[in-house]
């Protein structure tokens, strides 16, 4: 299997970049804590899909937000993360989604049919049946993160 590391120490707080993987657009976003704070407003079990999507745990880890980071090198497991690692693929249909805020959720929105993401990834709104898939990622070092 194919991995790729990707540099993300130009990446600013409330920023993000895309990097292609396996033909797929991946959004790597450093959150700032408000960004955090509105993903925890949440109770998951209200949540349209309460499952993580995150490929990095086990397949029934529920969509709570450190559920859905990734952490860097020595951060105390089980916190919460500004880093968020997804694929940019919207689970409706496979369009790629807005972001930097975009939406009603302050995440990312999918302009083909009115899909709303929040600030975890989490679909919110529309008729995306899914969270935005978190792949196989970790942190090789304080500023490199390998996908796959
Ligand atoms: Fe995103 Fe339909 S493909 S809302």
């Amino acid at each position: 299997l194919s991995s790729i590391r990707v540099d993300v120490g130009d990446v600013e707080p409330g920023t993000q970049i895309s990097v292609k993987f396996l033909g797929k657009p991946v959004f790597i976003r450093r959150r700032t804590q408000e960004e955090i704070d509105w993903a925890n407003e949440v109770d998951v079990s209200e949540l349209p899909d309460s499952n993580a999507r995150n490929a990095n745990l086990p397949a029934d880890a529920d969509a709570s937000d450190i559920n859905r980071g990734l952490l860097p090198p020595g951060a105390e497991p089980g916190t919460d993360s500004e880093w968020l690692v997804m694929m940019g693929v919207c689970t409706h249909l496979g369009c790629v989604p807005l972001g930097d805020g975009a939406g009603e959720f302050h995440g990312w929105f999918c302009p083909c049919h009115g899909s709303h993401y929040d600030t975890a990834g989490r679909i919110r709104k529309g008729p995306a049946p899914e969270n935005l898939p978190i792949p196989v990622a970790e942190f090789l070092d304080e500023t490199t993160i390998k996908l796959g």
